[in-house]
């Protein structure tokens, strides 16, 4: 498959599961977290989707349109490994979807955050979250929700937290 077919075949499995994610949480309160506003792609998309929740948007430097950005307070610039764990006060309450894409195509990468990224999820994520993610996080106690059959096991991950 070229890189453009993986590309395309990524963007619509992510827009997909934001969509998903999105009706799900119509009934978990709580604000929406997208970390890594990039070109504020899906951040708009979960404004769009959710109109009346707040979104907080984490990146270390702003390269998207202005047009597309939450109110100043709802953005967080810098390391999200140090901004993340500790946003609670700043969120206000618990988040009911996370979204992470701070993925490349660096698998060990990817591992190494993940490492991190997991832990600093829990501690501002509603324990009953979810949590849309490009690549698999190490969750103490987590569900990986089904996906539809258009998007391939692996290529993009819903997930929501809680004991089995
Ligand atoms: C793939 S892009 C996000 C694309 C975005 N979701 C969109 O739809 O346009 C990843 C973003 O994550 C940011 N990023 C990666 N690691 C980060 C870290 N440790 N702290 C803060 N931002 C990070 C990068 O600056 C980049 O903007």
């Amino acid at each position: 498959m070229s890189r453009l077919d993986s590309f395309l075949r990524r963007m619509c499995a992510q827009r997909v599961l934001l969509e998903e994610a999105a009706a799900l949480v119509r009934g978990i309160d709580g604000p929406v977290v997208d970390l890594g506003i990039g070109n504020g792609r899906t951040l708009d998309h979960l404004q769009a989707l959710l109109p009346d929740r707040r979104v907080f948007a984490f990146d270390n430097f702003l390269h998207s349109a202005i047009g597309v950005l939450p109110p100043a307070e709802q953005i967080v610039m810098g390391d999200i490994r140090d901004t993340l764990p500790f946003a609670l006060p700043r969120l206000g309450e618990r988040a009911a979807l996370v979204h992470n894409d701070l993925g490349s195509a660096d698998e060990i990468g990817n591992a190494a955050t993940a490492a991190w990224l997991a832990p600093a999820i829990e501690a501002v994520a509603r324990p009953d979250a979810i949590v849309v993610t490009s690549f698999l996080l190490p969750f103490r106690n987590y569900i990986a929700l089904p996906l539809p059959p258009s998007v391939k096991p692996g290529r993009y991950h819903i997930l929501k937290l809680g004991a089995v």
